[in-house]
């Protein structure tokens, strides 16, 4: 691939941080995409980068297999130097961001694309980093241009995409009042998780506090107006039989960011216009988000045996315990499979394991066939959804598939996307073709059951 003829112009895409285990499966599926395989791809001219040129090129050969390497551009950058990043930011429409820890590594990144207009996604799953960018950045580029966005992989779009999938099952007066997610890894080998992942969850255990400090000081956002009575707790561990499995609560990114979907829209009762939409846009926009009903969400971990779950518990009193202290934190990421009894390590699962995984995200949906009865004092549901999104190994398959969707709808339907902003990907892609590009793709959404609960 050439370099943009004009020096002056700019790659539609950099992808940085390629060389990393997630970023070689990123540019793996970016080249799918590229003009050379489809002549009409927004992605017309792409480049790589990161700290080591040679790192880069090695990973480009691995990703074209069994083809020869494109010749695509190879730039050096390290999040440690902004100038390397503003030169960056400045000669490309479209940034993707795969480097982290997002805490250490990320805010560096985002500055030098809000300062040079462009846009950027990331595959953060980090509360602490996503809300920290949109408390710094959020007025400047709403007014500026520049979309924002992280948790563009597997956390947070199935269940952004999920939520407002199932949501849009309750018809007519129907009303949805919590919908639950249910995560299930599977694998007939061993399920080895994204080392990146479990160094996120290890780093996020400290930086809770940050997140509730920063929130403290920040006003507090819409909350969305939710028919029917707060959820109760329920039990720690939970067999839900109608989908077989037991599970455990996850204190996941995904709950967080559905909040934040959802106070957006509470705000923006329409959606986020966008930056030059044609009436048939705004309608489809604005028709797409009324039938958006907001529900009370949370994620579970589940699995087919309690002993599943025991070990998933297990392996989260270790992350609590020992993420709070600095030696805990360097214990747990000197030995992840020890303390993580197996499912993560520091070489990342072989192709072979993340050819055989797959995970299963069931929603069930509980709230009342006519929200008329929840006006009249009815407190009890009467009406149950369930819905599932599935897809291949979640770190280095779905987030890499997800990321480049939405890279190819920022670059091809820009007109329809707010101007600038630091957001949430489901409020922005939301009412986009994403859940259509991502089924095309491998990622199902389907429809299980509908059923009255009896009082
Ligand atoms: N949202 C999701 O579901 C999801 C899924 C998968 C991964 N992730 C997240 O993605 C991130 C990356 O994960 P990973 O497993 O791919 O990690 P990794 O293998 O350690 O890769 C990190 C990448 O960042 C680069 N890098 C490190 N320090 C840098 C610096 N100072 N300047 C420029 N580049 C630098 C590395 O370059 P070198 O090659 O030069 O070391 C490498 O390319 C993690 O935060 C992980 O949590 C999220």
């Amino acid at each position: 691939m050439e370099e943009p003829s004009n020096p002056d112009s700019k790659f539609d895409l950099i992808i940085l941080g390629a060389s990393g285990f997630t970023g070689k499966y990123v540019l793996r599926e970016a080249l799918k995409f590229l003009n050379t395989t489809t002549p009409s791809s927004p992605i017309q001219t792409l480049a790589l980068a990161g700290r080591n040129p040679n790192k880069l090129l090695q990973t480009l050969a691995w990703a074209s297999h069994p083809n020869p390497p494109p010749p695509i551009p190879i730039l050096t950058a390290d999040t440690s130097s902004p100038p390397s990043l503003s030169r960056l930011a400045a000669r490309t429409r479209l940034v993707l961001n795969c480097v982290g820890p997002f805490r250490l590594h990320g805010a560096p990144v985002v500055a030098a694309c809000v300062e040079s207009g462009c846009d950027y996604l990331d595959i953060c799953g980090e509360p602490e980093f996503m809300e920290r960018m949109e408390a710094e950045y959020h007025e400047n580029v709403v007014e500026r241009g520049g979309l924002i966005i992280s948790a563009c992989g597997f956390d947070s779009v199935p269940a952004e995409l999920g939520v407002m999938f199932n949501s849009r099952q309750w018809v007519a007066a129907g009303v949805p009042n919590r919908i639950e997610a249910y995560l299930s890894l599977e694998s007939d080998k061993r399920v080895v998780g994204n080392f990146g992942t479990f160094e996120s969850a290890v780093l996020g255990v400290a930086n809770a506090d940050k997140l509730q400090e920063l929130r403290r000081s920040r006003p507090r956002r819409a909350r969305p107006v939710i028919p029917g009575p707060s959820p109760p707790k329920g039990p720690t561990i939970e067999h839900e039989k109608k989908i077989g499995v037991w599970a455990v609560k996850l204190p996941s990114a995904d709950s967080i960011v559905v909040r934040r979907t959802l106070s957006t829209l509470q705000e923006n009762p329409h959606g986020l216009k966008g930056v030059n939409e044609s009436p048939e846009q705004i309608k489809k926009r604005e028709t797409f988000w009324s039938s958006v009903k907001p529900a009370h969400f949370g994620v579970k971990i589940a699995s087919k045996s309690l002993f599943g779950i025991l070990r998933l518990i297990t392996v989260g009193i270790f992350i609590g315990l020992l993420g709070k202290f600095a030696f805990g934190r360097r214990l747990l990421l000197q030995f992840p499979s020890v303390f993580s009894l197996g499912w993560f390590r520091k070489n990342g699962p072989t192709e072979d394991e993340v050819r055989s995984a797959s995970f299963k995200m069931w929603f069930v949906g509980t709230g009342f066939s006519d929200s008329t009865h929840v006006a009249q004092g009815n407190k009890k549901p009467n009406m149950e959804i369930i819905t599932r999104v599935t897809g291949p190994e979640i770190g280095y398959l779905t987030t890499p598939i997800i990321l480049i969707q939405c890279a190819l709808i920022v670059l091809s339907q820009r007109d329809n996307l707010p101007k600038g902003g630091v957001y949430t990907p489901g409020i922005v892609f939301g009412p986009t073709d994403l859940q259509k590009r991502l089924q095309e793709n491998g990622i199902s959404f389907d429809v299980i059951s509908k059923s009255t609960l009896s009082n």
